[in-house]
């Protein structure tokens, strides 16, 4: 009786190893009516972490963690060569490709091989990292803050400007140091761009480095912006920061989220409200682009979280129509960044 109950948590901790961050969402759905219309194939997908579902399509994984000057841990994964063509280890020209706003790496690669972007680059010789930016699932880590404990709140003191300024040169020093490479290309979606072009901005010694950038949906001036959503909401941006502050809030759409439950039920396939989900979401608002097929798969690795500060800063961006520093609030920015305007963000 006593060694079942101590070999009970060592098996507890092989059961749990391996889930996505939302696996329980997924065996929520595969339970309830709706869950006759996927395959049990997609539903492993949505339910096993990434390393597992890059495994068990025989791509080749490595994990690493790259540590910025002001202390975040990130993780990012490799996957350095191709399955069926170019599939020999050695030297090749790397590509990076980050992640847009509340996402993460698993962005490249749930669609599965043939279809996701890492593996198509991957069968095309190219030496592929999936980056991960501060705060999200896979980058929640800092060398002295504790992103759960009330008293690191700072932990979610970032937005965008923080990752062009600190994880994209970090990334970069670390990935051209260990491939031995002097350029890469960089690949980076929606939020993944526009922390690019901050980095490039702000670091300008950085520009150095890069044979190509491929911007996909890139964001960084809004004054165009028709989103009826966004548009009423953005005058309120550091109004609604500090409300989330006040109670508690720092961190939106992240694991153990409770909006997360609630965006499940609105964008579950086939219902009416998959407008409003989309919306939300906003996966394209063009019919068919959305795989609903695949939702479950979705449902695990995404969201991923982000910080709320993250979401004022493209407030700012709409509201001022200005792509900036974040804005603090006039005595705040006087004492950041030695005027009451923050700054924009160009050559420094
Ligand atoms: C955070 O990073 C430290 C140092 O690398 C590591 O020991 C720890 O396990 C990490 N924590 C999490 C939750 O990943
Ligand atoms: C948050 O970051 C800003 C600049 O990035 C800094 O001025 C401020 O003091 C930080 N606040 C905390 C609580 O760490
Ligand atoms: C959705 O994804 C599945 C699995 O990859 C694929 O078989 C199907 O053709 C896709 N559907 C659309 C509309 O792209």
């Amino acid at each position: 009786m006593c060694q079942s109950l101590l070999v009970l948590p060592f098996l507890l901790a092989v059961v749990t190893a391996g889930r996505s961050p939302h696996a329980d969402l997924v065996d929520k759905l595969e339970r309830s009516p709706e869950g006759g219309r996927y395959s049990s194939n997609i539903f492993e997908d949505g339910r096993l972490d990434l390393e597992s579902v890059i495994r068990k399509y025989q791509y080749p994984y490595e994990s690493h963690h790259v540590v910025t000057e002001d202390g975040y841990i990130l993780g990012a994964v490799r996957i350095p060569h191709g399955r069926d063509q170019n599939n020999q280890p050695g030297s090749k020209t790397v590509v990076l490709i980050l992640h847009g706003l509340l996402s993460s790496c698993a962005d490249f690669v749930l669609l599965g091989p043939g279809q996701a972007l890492a593996y198509m680059l991957a069968e095309e010789g190219y030496d592929v990292w999936l980056l991960n930016s501060r705060g999200n699932f896979h980058s929640r880590n800092h060398t002295t803050l504790d992103p759960n404990r009330r008293g690191d709140i700072s932990f979610w003191n970032f937005s965008w400007d923080e990752m062009g300024r600190y994880d994209i040169p970090a990334y970069l020093d670390y990935i051209l140091e260990l491939t031995g490479q002097e350029k890469v290309h960089y690949i980076g979606h929606s939020q993944g761009s526009t922390s690019f072009l901050v980095a490039m901005s702000m670091r300008p010694e950085y520009n150095e480095k890069i044979i190509s950038f491929q911007g996909l949906a890139p964001a960084a001036f809004f004054y165009n912006n028709r989103n009826p959503f966004y548009l009423n909401i953005a005058p309120f941006e550091r109004v609604l920061e500090s409300l989330a502050n006040q109670i508690g809030i720092y961190e939106v759409l992240g694991r153990n989220d409770v909006l997360t439950p609630i965006l499940m039920q609105i964008c579950r396939d086939g219902i009416a409200t998959q407008a409003l989900c989309r919306l939300l979401i906003q996966y394209d608002k063009s019919e068919g682009v959305f795989n609903t097929t695949m939702f479950p798969v979705f449902l695990g690795h995404a969201p991923s979280g982000a910080s709320i500060r993250q979401i004022t800063h493209y407030g700012q961006g709409i509201k001022f129509g200005t792509f900036s520093r974040y804005h603090h609030g006039h005595r705040k920015n006087l004492v950041t960044y030695g005027r009451v305007d923050p700054p924009p963000t160009t050559w420094t």
